[in-house]
């Protein structure tokens, strides 16, 4: 998986430093070429001599002294991948308000490569509210981070901010670079949908979308070009393409639009909306209206009808137990079902976590553990991939 790939490392000024000649080692191992770019600060714990020696090229220390007419630029074009280890508080905090100040941090932004951080500080930094925002920041942004983990620290502490070892940070490196749904299109529906009752008010329900944008997200890091119809007004996911709707119908005629090889249905979608909406903002002087519903257009039959060869995932947000998702699957021809009780502590509308239960078309069924939603994705991604003998 490295063999051949072009990987910048970036070193930043923590202790951890000394571990990155092992990194650049590993990597020299598996295959890769590296070059080696550090800051100002990670050139105090070990000297670019190292580097130079292991890796056969000079790093890149200096913006302004490299012979290069505009280094940053090149080591970040040159780049299939950027790896940063050890990542100071300092160097996150640099990228993820876009502060280009050092060679690292410029090669950072100038870069269109993977990106993987491994962290390394002192527990009080880690923990920081500073560092937690600049964190969710730079994942917002697609960046991937490895760690840190618990274990010993500068100075005799104990506790978390230990840096990825070296096999580790290579590990996963090979995952970023795995991209088993490059050249396929996947599409995501997420959100609530919400149906007008009147210009100002709706019928809606407590889906946030996080759960269908954590899959458009793990799509889009496997090389996906992928399509997110959503109604969540949740950020756009790095790399995908976004249609905002709002109504059931609104997400159909987006849907009708797209061309897929893989659709994951994992927005909630309205069973019935208001068979008419009122004109005008309904007003308590004329008392309460009585509402008609109508149902809503069926957006994952659809799909299914039109008889092309597309991958279909369903999801089957439930409040009992698994018999009526697995009832599901079977009567909506879908290849996968993913299945979760909304009302279990820890999963369903608007958690960072969700337990589901993957539904074959059989009734065959795999309960997962408790996971992150970005976590299920990546899982559900990868069978996918998988199912598809990618
Ligand atoms: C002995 C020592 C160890 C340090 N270790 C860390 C560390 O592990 N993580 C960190 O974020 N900062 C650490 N720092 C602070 C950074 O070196 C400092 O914030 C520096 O400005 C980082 O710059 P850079 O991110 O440009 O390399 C350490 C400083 C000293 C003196």
């Amino acid at each position: 998986m490295l063999s051949g790939r072009r990987v910048v490392l970036g070193v930043s000024g923590g202790v951890a430093a000394y571990k990155s000649a092992y990194l650049a080692r590993r990597l020299l191992e598996a295959g890769a070429e590296v070059r080696v770019v550090m800051t100002p600060a990670a050139q105090r714990f070990i000297g670019a001599q190292t580097f130079a020696s292991l890796t056969g090229s000079h790093p890149l220390t200096d913006l302004f002294e490299d012979p290069s007419v505009s280094p940053h630029t090149e080591l970040a074009r040159w780049a299939e991948l950027v790896i940063v280890a050890p990542a100071t508080a300092a160097t996150i905090a640099r990228l993820a308000h876009g502060i280009a100040d050092n060679a690292l941090a410029a090669t950072l932004l100038a870069t269109r490569a993977p990106v993987v951080l491994a962290p390394a500080m002192h527990t009080e930094m880690w923990e920081h509210p500073a560092t937690r925002r600049n964190i969710s920041l730079i994942e917002a942004d697609g960046h991937r981070i490895i760690g840190p983990f618990s274990g010993e620290l500068a100075g005799g502490d104990v506790g978390i901010g230990r840096v990825a070892e070296p096999e580790e940070i290579v590990e996963f490196a090979k995952t970023v670079l795995h991209r088993p749904l490059e050249g396929l299109t996947v599409l995501v529906t997420a959100g609530g949908t919400r149906e007008a009752l009147d210009p100002v008010r709706y019928l809606g329900n407590r889906s946030s979308g996080k759960m269908g944008h954590a899959i458009a997200a793990a799509a889009a890091q496997r090389g996906a070009h992928v399509e997110l119809v959503t109604t969540s007004s949740l950020p756009a996911p790095p790399g995908a393409n976004v249609h905002r709707v709002e109504s059931a119908q609104e997400m159909l005629e987006a849907v009708e639009k797209i061309h897929p090889d893989i659709a994951v249905f994992a927005a909630a979608v309205a069973d019935f909306r208001p068979a008419q909406a009122a004109q005008d903002k309904l007003s308590r002087s004329d008392g309460p209206p009585t509402l008609v519903l109508e149902p809503t257009p069926d957006i994952l039959a659809s799909v299914v009808a039109r008889g092309d060869d597309i991958f279909v995932v369903g999801f089957a947000a439930e409040t009992g137990g698994v018999e009526r998702a697995i009832e599901k699957a079977k009567r909506k021809g879908v290849d996968l079902m993913v299945y979760n009780d909304v009302t279990a502590p820890g999963s369903g509308f608007g958690t960072d976590t969700n337990q589901v239960t993957l539904i074959e078309p059989d009734g065959t069924v795999d309960r997962w553990p408790q996971l992150s939603k970005a976590e299920v994705a990546s899982r559900l991604m990868e069978i996918v991939a998988n199912r598809l003998g990618r």
